[in-house]
């Protein structure tokens, strides 16, 4: 069963096999119709503009159907549980794409009930076809990967979780992750992507935002309040004092050449500045469209298991 519920279960050649095929997927003559007499459902229990849309315009457009079902729709409501659920949905459904505000142990619960894939659409800790939207939108903009290097400024949040290990399945790739103390990567993100990335040195995490590395070709910035959910401490704010990502930032930690990056949706004017967002080299709206192509290769893949096609 190939479930998508944390970058950390598969394998780097997938990961990087995925990535490759999200690229391709901007190509539409290079789609096809793999989802041809397949329905795939989609629960949301919480807030989406991208995410949701492209899953369900990826589906569309890969010849699938699609059934929406939002946090009041299903039985669970009422105290049916989410593995008799799983259980049902498998009988109609090819695959369930799911946003839940729950940990990822409970996407493994309902996918250890399911017969057909569970894709996690987010997740309270990681949100692992983001960071392939993130890292095809990279790649289709250098080229390669190899070499690179990435700053991420911000919450370690379920974006920031899924980049790490994406980064870490990537060869050459380089992640430095500047984020506020008590809002950096959870230990348990920090473990799994140490072992996933057998030791390297190449993904770092540090909390000194005067410590900024220098040469990145993509900065990488984030909501602070994840999914608008509120920190629990009034004065959680102070902390985050010098993270908004500002042209002068960008100018001291890269050069021309160097692309902005935000996993969207942006608080504009508190986690960065409109010229960077509106700026030349802002690459948010092609990421944006990366969801779309991210969430048709992982269907694909899930779905049809079919090889990825070489480039
Ligand atoms: N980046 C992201 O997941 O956006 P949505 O919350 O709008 O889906």
């Amino acid at each position: 069963m190939r479930h998508v519920l944390s970058l950390q279960d598969l394998d780097q050649q997938t990961i990087g096999s995925l990535i490759e095929r999200a690229v391709d997927m901007a190509d539409p003559n290079r789609r096809g119709t793999p989802l041809a007499g397949r329905v795939i459902g989609i629960y949301f229990s919480k807030a989406s503009t991208r995410t949701r849309s492209a899953f369900s315009t990826a589906a569309l457009r890969l010849g699938g159907d699609v059934m929406h079902y939002g946090p009041d729709d299903l039985q669970v409501t009422t105290g049916e549980t989410w593995a008799d659920t799983a259980r049902v949905m498998s009988g109609y459904l090819d695959a369930l794409v799911m946003r839940t505000n729950g940990p990822l142990a409970q996407l493994r619960e309902i996918a250890e009930a399911s017969r057909i894939p569970v894709i996690n659409a987010l997740s309270e800790h990681e949100h692992p076809t983001q960071a392939i939207a993130d890292l095809a939108t990279l790649r289709e903009h250098f080229g390669d990967l190899k070499g690179r290097s990435i700053l991420y400024v911000g919450e370690g949040n379920s974006s920031a979780a899924a980049l790490a290990t994406a980064v870490a399945a990537v060869p050459g790739l380089r992640l430095t992750l500047v984020t506020p103390r008590g809002y950096g990567l959870r230990p348990q993100a920090i473990d799994a992507v140490k072992q996933f990335s057998q030791g390297s040195e190449l993904i770092q995490e540090h909390h000194d935002i005067g410590d900024l590395p220098q040469g990145v070709d993509a900065v990488y910035a984030t909501r602070w309040q994840t999914m608008g959910v509120q920190h629990m401490n009034d004065d959680w704010l102070a902390a985050f004092d010098g993270f908004k990502v500002t042209r002068e930032m960008m100018r001291s930690v890269g050069g021309a050449e160097t692309v902005f990056l935000h996993d969207l949706p942006a608080v504009r004017g508190q986690d960065v500045d409109d010229e960077v967002l509106d700026g030349q080299g802002s690459l948010v709206w092609r990421q944006a469209f990366h969801k779309m192509t991210s969430a048709m290769a992982v269907l694909e893949w899930a779905v049809i298991g079919r090889p990825v096609e070489p480039r």
